[in-house]
């Protein structure tokens, strides 16, 4: 699957911009899109990291998946799961969400600490593809967390802007 990440520095004219980062040209993803863009990248990855036959690509695919898993269980917690709970009063299931991304964190902590050939790494790598497809099923699901947003009194344009920057900014720290 493509990248979502937004071409930044595109924008088409010379009219004053705000001093937010650039790219606000584009129509922002909101929230919720935002967010299931990152999921449905990160299910082409682990999808190619069974097909992968060598150890450089499963190690970059790993890589990958680590990495945006990182920034994207990050982003929720800082951004989208606080608007939520604020927004619905829903404790169990924002809290829930939280466990299940420090369950997965513990094993991308010992997935980038590996790699091929490394003790059971490849299965590792095949246990977070299950945990994050199971969490992913919890936020997407009819009347999961995504659904309750939707019906809740969010913005979820503005959101999926902070979303957006904060994803951003995360990255840009990553590659540098
Ligand atoms: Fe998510
Ligand atoms: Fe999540």
């Amino acid at each position: 699957m493509p990248s979502t990440s937004q071409a930044a520095g595109s924008s088409k004219s010379a009219k004053k911009s705000p001093p937010r980062k650039a790219a606000k040209a584009k129509a922002q993803d909101d929230a919720l899109t935002l967010l299931m863009n990152d999921h449905r990248e990160v299910e082409g990855w682990f999808a190619a990291f069974d097909k992968a036959r060598s150890d450089d690509r499963k190690r970059e695919l790993a890589a990958q998946i680590c990495t945006a898993l990182r920034v994207h269980t990050q982003i929720e917690e800082e951004i989208f799961y606080p608007a939520y709970l604020d927004a619905t009063g829903d404790e169990d299931m924002n809290d829930e969400a939280i466990v299940e991304h420090d369950g997965a964190r513990k094993l991308i902590d010992e997935i980038e600490n590996g790699g091929p050939g490394a003790d059971k790494w490849e299965a590792k790598v095949h246990v977070l593809s299950e945990m994050i497809k199971h969490h992913v099923h919890e936020e997407e699901k009819r009347d999961g967390m995504f659904a309750r947003a939707r019906k809740a009194d969010l913005d979820l344009k503005a959101l999926g802007e902070d979303l957006a920057e904060r994803k951003r900014a995360l990255m840009d720290k990553r590659s540098a």
